[in-house]
């Protein structure tokens, strides 16, 4: 199995977190997404024990709350010591409903609107990563109106390519994020955010890409960074506090996907950071990274009920589930990989070669192609989409008027519990006047 988390019943059905998804799914409808909560909890506690093993203390882990986003999440972040990354007043929105300290939180994307700066900071934001002048210039602004200095880091592009899908690859210099480090803009952006009054400018940010595999993508930005920060410190007497990577580290989806060991990924990262600093004789700042993807995407499992099952001898065949692409739009997008199992049906051999496609009036509303499903996959069998923890729920849709499905939180092996409660058809017509 691709995750530990999943694993089989002597009656042959699939067991998530140890429970049996045919009967969540009886339970509580579907589609239906399930959230492993010992295993989101797991992945922080991996990420938080490592940053303190081979960073030490200031260093931490921040939850990129665009992973999944709904209050019960950031009360698991806050339970957990996590730092958080948030993108929107939404988000904030949704943190701070939870009771979440905002103080603890880090305010990224490439465009925040006046209303985004005037509402986070109204609310004790700690930290905005600032993307370019024009924002630093609106955060000074407002900053100064409540007569208050604010934290902020820079958002810079170290210029590395980490080969994951081109529509998530943010590190590379022609990049809409950031400020280049090779264009001499980083330097411009940081010594017109230091003449600032009312911007406390403490450290950079990166960024490379997400669900990334690839060796030393890590150290080799840290190394750049840090590179950076130590000419920023030579030619303007600037000390860095804090470093942030950014987030990135792949996961499992399929088979063949590798293991990433993120203990181990982090203590490269630490050598090569500890190294950098020697050889450039500067202070090793507060490092932090802000996973999204690996702190809840194995946590993640979708249920769902099949319907039509078309087969078109000599082409191809079909199996039709409850959902699809308003759940989860990640195929349509970026032709993501997923594996799908059949809950009701695990001790039967997959042999009926299949495209499991979603309920929606468009031909790209794919779950996954060429997937293996038993002979006997008929109506009414129960299909899991395994890995759907990450960017299903917050990049969800209400496309053909089909209501999201809630979000089942399951914990200690038997206990579950509704954190999202399924929409309504009323709900969908909440804001139609
Ligand atoms: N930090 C920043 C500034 C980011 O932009 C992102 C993701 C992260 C952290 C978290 O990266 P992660 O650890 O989750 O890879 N919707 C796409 C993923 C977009 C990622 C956007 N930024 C998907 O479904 O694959």
């Amino acid at each position: 199995m691709i995750c530990d988390n999943l694993t089989v019943s002597p009656s042959g059905r699939l067991l998530f977190a140890g429970q049996d998804t045919v009967e969540l799914a009886k339970q509580y409808g579907t589609p239906l997404y399930l959230m492993d909560e010992d295993r989101i909890r797991h992945n922080c506690r991996v990420y938080t024990q490592a940053f303190r093993k081979h960073f030490g203390p200031g260093a931490r882990p921040l939850y990129a709350s665009k992973a999944n986003s709904f209050k019960r999440i950031y009360e698991i972040m806050k339970e957990e010591g996590m730092g958080i990354d948030v993108v929107s007043s939404g988000e904030i929105y949704t943190a701070l409903q939870a009771g979440y300290d905002l103080g603890q939180a880090y305010f990224h994307s490439n465009n925040k609107t006046d209303e985004d700066i005037r509402y986070s900071m109204e609310h004790g934001i700690g930290y905005f990563v600032a993307d370019n002048v024009e924002e630093i210039k609106a955060i000074e602004a407002e900053a100064a109106r409540r007569g208050i200095r604010q934290k902020v880091l820079l958002r810079l592009t170290p210029g590395i390519d980490p080969h994951t899908y081109e529509a998530i690859s943010t590190g590379k210099v022609d990049s809409k994020f950031g400020s280049a480090i090779e264009t001499g803009q980083a330097e411009e952006i940081t010594v017109y955010t230091l003449g600032q009054p009312h911007v406390e400018l403490v450290g950079f940010h990166c960024h490379v890409g997400s669900q990334v595999f690839a060796e030393d993508v890590f150290e080799r930005a840290a190394v750049i960074m840090l590179e950076f920060i130590a000419d920023m410190e030579k030619k303007h007497g600037f000390v860095t506090r804090q470093l942030d990577l950014g987030g990135g580290y792949g996961v499992r989806y399929v088979e063949s996907d590798p293991y990433l060991d993120v203990d181990t990924k982090v203590g490269q990262v630490a050598a090569a950071a500890k190294g950098a600093c020697e050889r450039l004789g500067i202070a090793l700042p507060e490092i932090h990274m802000e996973p999204g993807r690996s702190i809840v995407a194995d946590a993640g499992l979708t249920l769902y009920t099949v319907g039509t099952v078309k087969q078109i001898p000599g082409y191809k065949n079909y199996v039709s589930i409850d959902g699809g692409m308003p759940d989860n739009p990640r195929f349509a997008l970026y032709k993501a990989d997923y594996t799908c199992l059949p809950a009701s049906r695990m001790d039967e051999p997959r042999t009926f070669a299949c495209s499991v496609v979603g309920r929606c009036c468009e031909s790209g509303d794919i779950i996954q192609e060429h997937i293996s499903l038993p002979e006997s996959v008929g109506r009414g069998d129960i299909l899991a989409v395994c890995t759907t923890g990450a960017y299903n729920y917050s990049m969800a849709s209400n496309y053909n008027r089909l209501p999201r499905p809630p979000i089942v939180m399951l914990r200690g092996g038997s206990e579950s519990y509704v954190a999202v409660r399924r929409e309504s058809l009323e709900d969908l017509c909440r804001n139609d006047l």
